[in-house]
């Protein structure tokens, strides 16, 4: 398979290989582009790129696509997803919007319990049904790889489903998938707190890291849910078995989530909302020792739940890097929206345009280690890409809150 993108507008991308490490702080805020440009795909990877003076000769064997006043991006990658769900959570919406906090309906029973409970109903292939249409709606506004986390289940049986649910979903569409295992999300009722915590850490993750399910370990680090002592636990367990940690810290409260996932050697710390001037410095210290954990923000979760957005800014001018995903869930983000992210991004995190691209692109390979292949348009890279409407700027992206300007978005150059 050969193609070659011809006529566009532009490209955010580099015709030599710039390498694929993370962005940051003033590295995120101007990515390279070429103007004028074309692009050649081979077998699903990145051949070559440059300016269309450079442009081969319209030769036999090459699939031309003219794409005049285009641009091309490379596309989404979302690193924080809950895309496997039975049923949205419309009544706790209503109960917010009556006055009642998460919080509340939470300690009455609902939230993440009630997620559960509508999972154990669930048959296996309706789930499988729903995750694939999500997936679908998830790639209109230029998503290309998802992360989905489990954390629904609560037992072993209803976990061992929602990660199957990942693995058949990855044999039946094209867009590259990771299986977190979100070991801890809550307690289940009447369950004791080290009694479960030392069940799934001790039968639950063996037996699903042996059936070949799971990717990423993940833990709700906050107050009322689990502590920094159980995300080590989990973390050193999975680690045994080369498993690396995701883990939700900071959401509502500073607990010590950053510093545990730090020592316990995180991949990614997610959510942010919540965060100390210690806290900020603990990350710049575990960056200065090489690569911490990526930092990633959650902008729909912000909005949804009307609570602080993560300092990007901050975080960006302490030098460090950011990424950003969706959180897609039935409770506190339901949007898969990554286009609109970067928007959130612009107007509330105060990010600028090449800032949000970065994280939604590069830094987000990095927070689930498919950096060396994806995150970047150089060649070398997967073809994952997004061709816009024509436009002038692709900063008309962002700049639109709600209007979706993604003409389509490519998975392997198709
Ligand atoms: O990332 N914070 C924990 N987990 C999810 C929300 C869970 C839910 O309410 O269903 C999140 O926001
Ligand atoms: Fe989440």
């Amino acid at each position: 398979m050969r193609i070659r993108f011809t006529e566009l507008a532009g490209v955010v991308g580099s015709a030599q290989n710039l390498g694929h490490g993370p962005l940051c702080g003033a590295e995120m805020a101007s990515l390279p582009v070429i103007h004028d440009a074309f692009v050649e795909v081979v077998d699903g990877r990145i051949a070559a790129l440059g300016p269309m003076a450079a442009c081969p000769d319209a030769d036999a064997g090459w699939e031309v696509r003219r794409c005049p006043g285009q641009w091309m991006l490379p596309g989404f990658v979302d690193s924080h997803t809950h895309l496997v769900y039975a049923a949205p959570r419309v009544t706790e919406f209503r109960m917010r919007l009556d006055g009642a906090s998460y919080h509340d309906i939470a300690a009455a029973g609902g939230g993440i319990l009630n997620s559960a409970a509508a999972i154990a109903a669930a048959e296996e292939s309706a789930l499988l049904e729903a995750l694939l249409a999500r997936l679908e709606t998830a790639r209109s506004t230029g998503t290309v790889a998802a992360e989905i986390k489990s954390g629904y289940g609560l037992t072993l049986e209803a976990e061992r489903k929602m990660l199957r649910v990942v693995q058949r979903a990855r044999e039946l569409q094209p867009m590259p998938l990771w299986a977190t295992f979100l070991a801890l999300h809550a307690l289940p009722k009447a369950a004791n707190l080290d009694d479960f915590v030392a069940t799934v850490v001790d039968r639950w993750l063996p037996a699903l890291a042996d059936d070949g399910l799971v990717d990423f370990v993940d833990v709700f680090c906050e107050a009322n849910y689990f502590r920094p002592s159980d995300l080590v636990r989990l973390a050193e367990a999975a680690a045994k078995r080369g498993i690396p940690l995701k883990a939700h810290v900071n959401q509502f409260q500073s607990i010590g989530g950053i510093q545990a996932s730090v020592a316990a050697g995180a991949r990614s710390v997610d959510h942010l909302e919540v965060l100390t001037d210690a806290d900020l410095q603990d990350l710049q210290t575990a960056w200065a020792h090489g690569d911490g954990p990526m930092p990633v923000a959650l902008p729909h979760c912000s909005l949804f739940l009307n609570i602080p957005y993560t300092p990007g800014r901050a975080l960006i001018d302490a030098g460090l890097p950011l990424a950003i995903a969706s959180d897609c869930n039935p409770g506190s983000a339901p949007s898969s929206d990554l286009r609109m992210a970067w928007s959130l991004a612009a107007h509330q995190m105060k990010l600028r345009v090449d800032e949000g691209l970065a994280a939604l692109t590069a830094n987000a390979a990095c927070a689930v280690g498919a950096e060396g292949h994806m995150g970047r348009i150089q060649p070398g890279m997967d073809a994952h890409l997004i061709l816009t409407q024509p436009m002038a700027d692709y900063a008309e992206l962002p700049y639109f809150t709600s209007e979706n300007r993604i003409a389509q978005t490519l998975i392997y150059g198709r």
